[in-house]
């Protein structure tokens, strides 16, 4: 009750060479509580009001006695004094009644990403165990970037410099020619795919069918009409099909994950990549590369993104969040010279700028080498787990299921025969809690696979063989 708002009162200026008196200061109470139909505040203290109209304590305890006396006022004991009830409430109107972003998704799906807990099992998750995040190391790196004399009153809107310049240095080392002034530091690679359709608002973008579900969720916030390019990671992809589809819909942009594809695992082969630009240039077609996946993968130095053989007009994307820690909530966008004042500018007006403190930790955290480290010794553990549970996988699921082979990373992709009721294996499994994620936010059409995503990053070793087996059960009975 100590918190509850007190009344905020407003007083004209006395007379000239005169004081409040006190039925003026009533007068005024009474106004401002009728006029405004206040109710439920608490008043001033006496000493408090007494100092703000420079009037005796007495004066103003008077003029609180009136205001009971007239039943403007009410006691409460050992509370104060507070404005007595008005017989109806002001009813405030709900802003959803203002054209407020309607969506038909419960608020469920905001738990899309919760970790298991250690009593249930997600087998889905793609987030990574945090044994295998080097935390120690971010804590020193943050205890320098408090200590470091850039961390001023400023803020960087693109971006902290050294560090962009550090990222510009590691682009180098894998063929992408990246110039620090055309990085834009985001919040998460979430903002970074944000503000490029920010910027493309009322678009038509073309995109892999199924593909990253957050992506779609700001395409289907913007406005933008999505063209689905069918990608069945169990096959080439129909280049033909693609080119019809985009010859027939003419969209502007297209937004590919050619690295690590989420949610399927697949990356492209360079051939696959070869047609993409192909096809951009054929239909004049801006690409939007997501490489959020490429760090996770051992021997990713050996399959150049789509931005080093593509050159400077493919937006270029990445993250550091999932690979060194989720809540470090730090991307990158790079793009053209020509692309950067707009993304300056959608980037300022959603955030003004990431924290300085993030941006500063994480070039300590590039610049003494720690990324590299980290990265090596990731992989390696990734691999491993990968591995086991391609080992379960051969040896408990059923004859007619697959999967997809990434080759590392924290998830695969299980494809079930059309036959298989994916809600009643989900909810056998929810019996054991046991949960997979079937949520089809990620197709951009009508579902080309009918599957869901296996995380091996985050589970113990236990818990995912043990959930890897309920699974192969619920899908054989
Ligand atoms: C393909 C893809 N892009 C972007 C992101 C966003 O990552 P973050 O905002 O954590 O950097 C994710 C997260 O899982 C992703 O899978």
């Amino acid at each position: 009750m100590k918190n509850q708002p007190y009344l905020r009162i407003k007083f004209k200026a006395p007379q000239p060479g005169k004081k409040h008196t006190c039925p003026e200061i009533v007068q005024n109470i009474k106004e401002q509580i009728l006029r405004h139909r206040l109710s439920g505040l608490r008043l001033p203290p006496i000493r408090f009001l007494a100092h703000q109209l420079n009037v005796s304590k007495t004066t103003i305890q008077k003029a609180y006695d009136e205001l009971i006396s007239q039943g403007l006022v009410e006691s409460k004991p050992r509370l104060g004094l507070y404005i007595t009830p008005a017989q109806k409430e002001v009813q405030i109107p709900s802003v959803t009644k203002a054209a407020f972003l309607a969506t038909d998704q419960g608020p469920a799906y905001l738990n899309y990403h919760a970790p298991p807990s250690p009593k249930t099992i997600n087998l889905s998750s793609d987030l990574i165990n945090p044994d295998l995040l080097p935390l120690q190391k971010i804590s020193q790196c943050f205890r320098a970037a408090l200590a470091n004399p850039d961390l001023t009153s400023k803020y960087y809107v693109q971006g902290y410099p050294p560090l962009r310049k550090e990222i510009a240095e590691r682009l180098q080392k894998y063929g992408i020619n990246a110039h620090p002034d055309n990085i834009v530091i985001t919040i998460g690679s979430q903002q970074a795919i944000s503000i490029i359709f920010r910027s493309l608002t009322g678009a038509t973008i073309a995109t892999e069918n199924p593909t990253y579900y957050a992506a779609q969720r700001l395409f289907k916030i913007n406005k933008n009409k999505i063209i689905g390019l069918p990608l069945d990671p169990f096959q080439e992809i129909q280049m033909d099909l693609w080119a019809e589809l985009i010859q027939k819909y003419q969209p502007q942009a297209l937004y590919l994950i050619p690295n690590f594809q989420n949610p399927t695992g697949h990356s492209y082969s360079s051939s696959e990549l070869q047609q993409i630009l192909l096809l951009s240039k054929k239909f004049n077609l801006g690409l939007i590369e997501d490489d959020w996946g490429s760090d996770m993968l051992s021997f990713s130095e050996f399959k150049p993104s789509l931005r080093a053989i593509g050159g400077e007009n493919v937006f270029y994307l990445n993250t550091f969040t999932s690979k060194l820690l989720p809540s470090l909530r730090i991307g990158y966008v790079l793009a053209s010279t020509k692309n950067i004042p707009s993304l300056l500018y959608t980037k300022s007006a959603s955030c003004l700028a990431a924290s300085s403190i993030d941006e500063i930790a994480l070039y300590e955290f590039l610049y003494r080498g720690y990324y590299d480290a980290h990265l090596t010794k990731l992989q390696q553990a990734l691999d491993k787990r990968y591995k086991f549970c391609l080992k379960i996988l051969r040896e408990r699921m059923p004859a007619n299921i697959k999967w997809t082979l990434p080759g590392g990373g924290p998830m695969l992709w299980l494809e079930v025969p059309r036959h298989i009721s994916l809600e009643k294996v989900s909810s056998k499994l929810q019996k054991q809690n046991i949960y997979i994620d079937l949520n089809q936010e990620c197709f951009a059409g009508p579902p080309n696979l009918h599957g869901f995503p296996i995380g091996y990053a985050y589970n113990s070793l236990e818990n995912l063989q043990k959930g890897l087996e309920a699974l192969a059960l619920a899908l054989t009975n």
